[in-house]
C-alpha cells in the first residue's frame, strides 16, 4: 500500500500542497523543473511558473524577444541563438542535468509556415522554419525529460511533420495526447485556437477542465487602472493614420460594429472591391472575448482590432492584457511599436498554459508517488 506520508512528500516536491505544520523540520519545497524552446517573450514560461514550474532554460534567437524574456525571468538562463546550432547535451551540461531528470520540456516552434492566413494570403510555408518541429524533438531525445508540452496552429496537427513527432515520441515510451483547444475556454479574455500536446512518459496526461467562467474584453481592459493608463508607454504610444481612416474609424458602430455595418457607400475603396476579410476595421464587444490576437493587433486593416468604444486600434498594453499578461508585464519597444505587437502576438497566453501546465504538475506528482511505493529493487530498474 502507498504510504500516506511519502504521497504527501511527493505532491509536495511537486508544489502542489504546503506540508501541515507537524513541528518538525519544514520539507522543502522542490518545484518541478521546466525548459522553454523558441521562448520568445515568455508568455510559455510566465504560464509554467504560475502553474508552478521553475523554468531553468530557455532557447531563442530574436534579440528583441530575449531582452523582453529576460526583463521579466532574469534569473532562467537563456541561450540567445539559432536552436539549431545549439547541441542539447550542452545545454544539458550547463544545467547540471542527467539525461531523464528535467521534468518539462515545453515549447512552441514558430508556427507562420502553417497558419491559415499564410495559405490564405497565398505564401508557402518556408520548409526550413517547419523543420523546426524536429529541433523539439531532438531536445526530448536528448533530455528523455518526464513530460512535453507542445504548443501550435491547429494546421500542425494536419501536417506530416506533426505524424511523425507524435510517432517518435510514442517510439521514445510518450503517451501522447493532442487537441485543437480554444484558450477562451481557459480563462483567456479571447478566441485563439491552438493545438496543445501533452506527452507523459508512460502515461498519458489529460487536458485541463474548461474554465467555468469565460472573461470579457471589459474585465480584460479593467486591468489597466487610471494610473498606468497615463503613465504606461505601452499604453500611450499614439497612432498615426491618415484623414480616411480615421473618418472611417469614427464610424464604426460602437460595440462590436464593422465596417459591413456601414454600407458599400461608406467604406473605403479598397473595401467596395472585396468581400474577403470581413472582420478588418471591426470593433471589439465588451461583452464577449476578443478574437486571436495576432502580430498585426495594432492595425485596424489586419482584423477586428478597435477598441469597443475608443475611435482607436487596442493599444500594446490592451493586447497583452487580451493575451492574459498581467499588467506589469515588460516588452521592449526598442525596435518601436510593431515589432513589440508582434512579439505580443505571437505568445502563448499564459493563462491557458498556466491550467494545463497544473494537469502536467498533478502527473508528476502521480509518477513521483508511484515510483516511490515500489519497492527499492523495482525502483532502481
Ligand atoms: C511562437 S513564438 C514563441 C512564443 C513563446 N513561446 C511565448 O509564449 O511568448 C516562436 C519563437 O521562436 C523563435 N525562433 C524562430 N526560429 C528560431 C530558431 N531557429 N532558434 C531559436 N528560436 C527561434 C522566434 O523568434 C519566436 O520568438
Amino acid at each position: 500500500m502507498r504510504s500516506p506520508s511519502r504521497e504527501l512528500t511527493s505532491r509536495t516536491r511537486y508544489g502542489l500542497d504546503k506540508p501541515p505544520h507537524s513541528g518538525k523540520k519544514a520539507v522543502t519545497v522542490k518545484k518541478p523543473s521546466a525548459i522553454d524552446l523558441f521562448s520568445g517573450c515568455g508568455g510559455l514560461t510566465l504560464g509554467l511558473k504560475q502553474a508552478g514550474f521553475r523554468v531553468v532554460g530557455a532557447v531563442e534567437n530574436d534579440p528583441l524577444a530575449v531582452e523582453t524574456y529576460r526583463a521579466n525571468h532574469g534569473r532562467v538562463r537563456v541561450w540567445p541563438q539559432d536552436i539549431r546550432n545549439l547541441p542539447a547535451v550542452e545545454v544539458m551540461r550547463k544545467l547540471r542535468l542527467r539525461r531523464g531528470q528535467l521534468d518539462l520540456l515545453a515549447g512552441c516552434p514558430p508556427c507562420q509556415g502553417f497558419s491559415t492566413m499564410t495559405t490564405l494570403n497565398g505564401r508557402i510555408g518556408q520548409d526550413e522554419q517547419n523543420d523546426l518541429v524536429f529541433e523539439f524533438l531532438r531536445f526530448v531525445r536528448v533530455f528523455r525529460p518526464k513530460a512535453v508540452m507542445l504548443e501550435n496552429v491547429p494546421k500542425l496537427a494536419k501536417n506530416r511533420r506533426f505524424k511523425k513527432l507524435r510517432s517518435e515520441l510514442q517510439k521514445l515510451g510518450y503517451e501522447v495526447n493532442h487537441g485543437i483547444l480554444d484558450a477562451g475556454d481557459y480563462g483567456v479574455p479571447q478566441r485563439r485556437r491552438r493545438l496543445i500536446l501533452l506527452a507523459g512518459r508512460n502515461a498519458q496526461i489529460p487536458f485541463a477542465r474548461p474554465a467555468r467562467h469565460r472573461p470579457s474584453v471589459r474585465e480584460a481592459l479593467r486591468k489597466i487602472g487610471p494610473r498606468r493608463a497615463r503613465t504606461d508607454l505601452l499604453h500611450t504610444l499614439g497612432e498615426k493614420r491618415s484623414e480616411a481612416v480615421r473618418t472611417l474609424i469614427r464610424l464604426i458602430p460602437k460595440d462590436g460594429g464593422s465596417r459591413l455595418d456601414l454600407g458599400r457607400q461608406r467604406q473605403l475603396g479598397c473595401h467596395r472591391r472585396c468581400d474577403g476579410f470581413k472582420d478588418v476595421y471591426g470593433r471589439m464587444a465588451w461583452d464577449d472575448v476578443s478574437p486571436t490576437v495576432t502580430g498585426g493587433c495594432v492595425n485596424p486593416s489586419k482584423g477586428r482590432f478597435l477598441h469597443p468604444t475608443k475611435n482607436r486600434c487596442v493599444t500594446l498594453r490592451e493586447a497583452a492584457l487580451l493575451q492574459s499578461f498581467p499588467p506589469t508585464y515588460r516588452f521592449s519597444l526598442r525596435r518601436g511599436k510593431f515589432p513589440a505587437a508582434q512579439m505580443i502576438g505571437n505568445a502563448l497566453p499564459p493563462e491557458f498554459i498556466r491550467r494545463h501546465a497544473k494537469q502536467v504538475g498533478k502527473h508528476l506528482a502521480f509518477c513521483e508517488a508511484q515510483s516511490r511505493s515500489r519497492p527499492a529493487s523495482v525502483h532502481k530498474q
